[in-house]
């Protein structure tokens, strides 16, 4: 088997034995580095995700500083909807929309691409990250899910209470189906080209699906979820779901066809490892955490890495992504602490 397939990452996605606990974060490369900052000067946010070269520059800065044990590709979950016609421009702060995407015309009027075309940049970079890589560092691919995709097209947006997908979902839900559909067709091709184009794992972000009551969660979220999972199985890649704010989900998550669960920080490691049994598990640091003291830093990675050892697999990570003022130092600390603890095996 080569090298990437034994690291340490891929041996807990699949639930081999390891003497260690792998780690990388989420947001890993991005504003708490000074030398991502350095490359910004250089490129907007939209141009860096389209440019092979300096995407996969600011890929690899953060495993040259941290050694962490994965590296994940430089994009954005919105990049792949300008190809469909929404153009999202992050100059403001959070991501905008020109003009939200909420009639039936608006909604038709998205069209699906070949990911090798409409997406071509992301193939490139993601040959050139393998190269930059070598065979020590497996490469995550990702995709945001229908759902959290579908807020931003809806909202323009971020939101604080997503009233007009809301709106939508209980005045409208067959046009809410409609986008969904459109949105796991695009998602499905464009993971599928990721992992021909050579990534070694996939992370389906779902970062708003916790909103919804559970019933409406099983009706609008999961099958898209379930579709996407199922149509990456023949390619043999570890399937990671984040769902933040998975607690109250656990029980209806816990037999979807995928490797592993990312979990976030508001349930204990333990439970959720109880509650989606079989799997591996990735997670669950709050990331404000990087902002307490050493010993509290230590202390915590500690207890989530002793947690994991409960089940299959356990990949560290904070419950969600890290914050641009987080210090370089608390980072450092998380890492020799992770990569320090010992398991038994
Ligand atoms: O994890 C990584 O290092 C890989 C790159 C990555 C980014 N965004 C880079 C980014 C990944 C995997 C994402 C995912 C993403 N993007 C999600 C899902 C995960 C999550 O955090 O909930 C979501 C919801 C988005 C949408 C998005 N992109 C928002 C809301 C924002 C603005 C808020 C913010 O943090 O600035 C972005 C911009 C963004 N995506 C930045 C980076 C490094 C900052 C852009 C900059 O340099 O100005």
């Amino acid at each position: 088997m080569s090298d990437i397939k034994n690291s340490i990452f891929l041996k807990n996605l699949r639930g081999e034995p390891c003497d260690r606990t792998p780690i990388w974060v989420m947001r890993q490369a991005g504003r708490y580095l000074p030398e991502y900052q350095e490359v910004r000067k250089q490129y907007s946010f939209n141009e860096l995700c389209r440019t092979p070269e300096a995407a996969c520059e600011v890929t690899l800065q953060p495993i040259r500083r941290f050694g962490f044990d994965a590296a994940i590709m430089f994009s954005d979950i919105l990049t792949p909807l300008a190809p469909m016609g929404a153009m999202f421009d992050f100059s403001q702060g959070g991501p905008k929309l020109e003009k939200p995407v909420r009639t039936e015309t608006e909604i038709n009027a998205l069209h699906t691409y070949d990911p090798n075309e409409g997406t071509d940049f992301v193939a490139a970079a993601i040959k050139l990250m393998k190269e930059g890589l070598g065979d020590k560092t497996p490469l995550i691919g990702f995709a945001g899910s229908p759902f959290t995709l579908a807020t931003y097209l809806i909202e323009g947006g971020g939101s604080k209470d997503y009233a007009t997908l809301k709106a939508m979902l209980y005045s409208n839900p067959e046009l809410l189906d409609r986008l969904m559909t459109k949105l796991t067709d695009q998602t499905l091709a464009y993971l599928r080209m990721q992992v021909e184009a050579g990534v070694d794992a996939v992370q389906l972000f779902d970062t708003w699906g916790g909103i919804l009551h559970p019933a409406d969660y099983v009706k609008v979220v999961l099958p898209c979820v379930k579709r996407i999972m199922d149509g990456l199985k023949d390619l043999n890649v570890p399937r990671i779901y984040f769902l933040k704010g998975s607690a109250p989900y656990n029980h209806l998550i816990k037999d979807l066809d995928v490797e592993c669960f990312g979990v976030d920080w508001t349930q204990d490691l333990g439970r959720a490892i109880d509650r989606m049994g079989g799997k591996a598990v990735q997670g669950n640091l709050d990331p404000m955490a990087l902002f307490g003291t050493t010993e509290q830093i230590k202390r915590r990675a500690i207890e989530i890495c002793e947690a994991g050892t409960a089940a299959s697999g356990h990949v560290f990570n904070l419950g969600h992504g890290i914050t641009p003022p987080t210090p370089i130092s608390a980072v450092e600390t998380l890492v020799e602490t992770v990569q320090g603890f010992k398991r038994e095996i």
